[in-house]
């Protein structure tokens, strides 16, 4: 059985980098249960990939606008990945639409953050459309990428409630640091534990998660599993 200090983690993103930074904190802390092994990014001007050069973690940039087409864009993205052998790919504010092909390749190993208690709005702008649909609760979901954008199944949520006066820009400062827990815990349960998504189901050692994982419930916010809690 490999080390679990031996699992490696890429990490995709395309601007600020908030969200590595808190995966590099779990790490630092000793309980993120693999290493950053590169920040990638579709963009030059990323300001998560200063982030990373100053940690000293490995960076690529394969800028989209280097490549013909998407295809070309892709495969140089999938040697870049793979350059790094990762066990888990982290799309963290990583904004562009992957192609099937694409997902495929990298299928039961990439998980996305997305702001929104998914399946509920996918897709950009979800703080207003939070405000404009009157809910109460909104949130931040994880799940494993899918050909359907934003469709893939959701392992993890944290949760929140929307407050009278709340802007998109409110709901946006709230969340964020939620998120900051939330992809830390997520990506250790993931890089220590035995996960699989088949289909639209996911399991946990081999037992099925009925519904995501909540945040503080069923998983602890250094990544582990919280009993049976959401697992049949
Ligand atoms: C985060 O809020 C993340 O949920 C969102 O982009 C932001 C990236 O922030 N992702 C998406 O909207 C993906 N559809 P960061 O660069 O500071 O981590």
């Amino acid at each position: 059985m490999s080390d679990r200090s031996d699992r490696r983690l890429v990490v995709l993103l395309s601007g600020r980098g908030s969200n590595y930074r808190a995966l590099r904190r779990a790490e630092e802390a000793g309980w993120l249960g693999g290493e950053i092994a590169a920040v990638i990014s579709d963009r030059v001007d990323a300001a998560g990939l200063e982030l990373a050069r100053a940690d000293g973690v490995d960076t690529v940039c394969v800028a989209r606008n280097r490549y013909p087409d998407r295809a070309a864009f892709e495969h140089a993205l999938t040697v870049a990945i793979g350059g790094y052998r990762p066990h888990w790919i982290a799309l963290a504010g990583f904004m562009r639409v992957l192609s099937a092909a694409f997902v495929r390749d990298h299928a039961g190993r990439m998980v996305n953050i997305h702001p929104s208690l998914l399946p509920r709005h996918r897709g950009l702008d979800t703080h207003q459309r939070v405000l404009e649909a009157g809910e109460r609760e909104h949130g931040a979901s994880v799940h494993f990428v899918t050909p359907e954008l934003d469709g893939g199944p959701v392992i993890s949520q944290v949760r929140m409630f929307v407050e009278p006066g709340d802007s998109p820009e409110k709901l946006a400062d709230r969340l964020l640091p939620l998120e900051h827990r939330l992809l830390p815990a997520t990506m250790a349960l993931l890089l220590k534990s035995q996960v699989i998504a088949r289909d639209e189901t996911i399991s946990i050692r081999n037992k099925t998660l009925a519904r995501p994982l909540e945040l503080g419930s069923d998983l602890s916010d250094d990544g582990r599993f919280l009993g049976d809690g959401g697992v049949d």
